[in-house]
């Protein structure tokens, strides 16, 4: 089946109160229209049409790379008046799909079903709501049959009352949309070209269209607040949650968790409470996330813990590390397997050989570590000059003393021993101490100042 999708994405949001434009704004961490475009794509041969119009500056360039077609509708005259701005890209033959850019969380296997039931004439997705005020109304005669949807502004008392809404998603033979919408008229309460008014136009043809019912109402929930939006999150947060227990994962409370991004959990994760996962996050078997940690592109392979208040970006942890609470492993960092990184350490573009540990209050930039190195608490890397950013190099077995400095350029060499307190501004060889600190003095005797009146 050749199809042709139409992702209406022209209106203004304004409940949304944001310079941004609406289908800008992130469910899951990835645009509204974004998240259309990708179920679009999946549906198989596609060619995809995004109506744009305010905002579409902001539109276009952040969906520049995702193979789509724009079509500018610079005048929001309704949604038939959109729809038939992406005609010329119809290509014959095909279906048409209409989705829309605020409505983020339809699934692929609902479309499937409206696309099949499309083949001869248009197929409508619809879902029943307790409270459908505002939605066009699903008419049917006695037998089911679908008779024409009618806008809210524009029905009458008894069709008020029927539950039955129409979600906007539609798929259509591409030749009759092609005929009908051009002959659309705006006689209606909001002076608008309504596309559900080719449901009434198929039914005076003797086309039929078959109403397919969605049978969950945030499939097809639209965004037009904060709140709708804030409400999509967290119904799609859940899903997510749900999809990883059933993987295997445990959550300790499922309502707390984000994640926005991919997340693939070997067996028997655990993950503790208020976490978020940003990026593609990849967890090896048995890894411990304690709360509150925020982990983004990065990989954490079998056996390490992650424990409470920490955060890891752009990282590369290896198999049995513990890390945290508290520590920072920002972009660059790469822990070999056994390696500790303790509270209150921070580090950056560092690599930290096996099993070695920098467990307190320590900042390593710019540095490789080699393998059972012992950094004590307190040591700084000194790699920036305020112009230039230099590098450390520790060799294997060395022991650097609690709060040094190691100013760098500078080696460290394996076995060597830094003093505690020292200032480290050249090259110490294998198995040296090097002892960089002012020497003690003790004064005997020694009477404290007292107050003058
Ligand atoms: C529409 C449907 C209604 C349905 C409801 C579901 C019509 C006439 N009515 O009503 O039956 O229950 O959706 O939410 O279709 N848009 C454009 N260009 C336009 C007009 C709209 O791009 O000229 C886009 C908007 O950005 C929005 C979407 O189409 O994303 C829907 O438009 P909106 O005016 O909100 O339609 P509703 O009145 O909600
Ligand atoms: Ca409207």
């Amino acid at each position: 089946m050749t199809i042709d999708v139409v992702i209406l994405a022209a209106g203004k949001g304004t409940r949304m109160r944001s310079d941004l434009p609406k289908v800008l704004h992130p469910i899951a961490g990835v645009p509204m229209l974004g998240r259309v475009i990708d179920t679009a794509k999946s549906l198989g041969d596609v060619a995809i049409t995004v109506v744009i119009g305010h905002g579409a500056e902001l539109v276009r360039e952040r969906f520049a790379d995702s193979g789509v077609q724009f079509v500018e509708q610079s005048e929001q005259l309704g949604t038939g008046h959109a729809v038939a701005q992406a005609i010329p890209n119809f290509r014959t033959g095909s279906t048409v799909l209409v989705l829309y850019g605020d409505v983020p969380l339809v699934k692929a296997t609902t479309l499937q079903h409206l696309l099949k039931a499309s083949s001869s004439g248009p197929a409508l997705l619809s879902v029943v709501m307790d409270d459908p005020s505002g939605y066009g109304r699903i008419v049917r005669d006695e037998s089911d049959k679908v008779l024409a949807i009618v806008e809210q502004k524009d029905a009458d008392a008894e069709t008020l009352r029927i539950t039955e809404i129409n979600s906007g998603i539609l798929a259509a033979p591409a030749d009759l949309l092609t005929q009908w919408l051009p002959e659309l008229s705006n006689d209606n309460a909001q002076g608008e070209y309504y596309l559900t008014d080719v449901i009434a136009r198929s039914v005076s043809e003797n086309i039929d269209v078959i109403g397919v019912i969605a049978d969950d109402p945030d499939e097809v929930a639209g965004v037009n607040s904060r709140a709708q939006q804030a409400e999509l999150e967290r119904a799609l947060q859940r899903e997510l949650a749900e999809a990883l227990m059933v993987s295997g994962v445990t959550l300790l409370d499922p309502a707390r968790i984000d994640i926005r991004g991919q997340l693939e959990c070997d067996s028997d994760v655990s993950i503790d409470i208020n976490c978020i996962f940003e990026g593609r996050v990849k967890l090896g078997a048995g890894v411990k996330i304690g709360p509150n940690c925020l982990l983004k592109n990065c990989e954490l392979a079998a056996g390490t813990v992650l424990e409470a208040n920490s955060i890891v970006e752009d990282a590369m942890v290896g198999e049995a590390c513990t890390v945290g609470p508290f520590a920072r492993l920002r972009p660059g960092t790469e822990l070999a397997n056994g390696a500790k990184v303790g509270n209150f350490v921070e580090t950056k573009k560092a690599k930290i050989g096996l099993g070695s540990k920098v467990n307190h209050l320590s900042y390593i930039g710019d540095a490789e570590v080699g393998e059972g190195v012992n950094i004590g608490a307190g040591t700084i890397t000194c790699n920036y000059d305020g112009v230039n950013k230099s590098k450390t190099v520790i060799g294997d077995g060395a022991f650097i003393g609690s709060n040094s400095a190691l100013v760098a350029p500078v080696e460290i060499g394996a076995g060597a021993t830094v003093g505690a307190g020292s200032t480290i501004t050249r090259e110490v060889s294998a198995d040296e101490l090097a002892v960089a600190r002012g020497k003690q003095r003790n004064i005997s005797g020694w009477q404290r100042p007292t107050k003058k009146n």
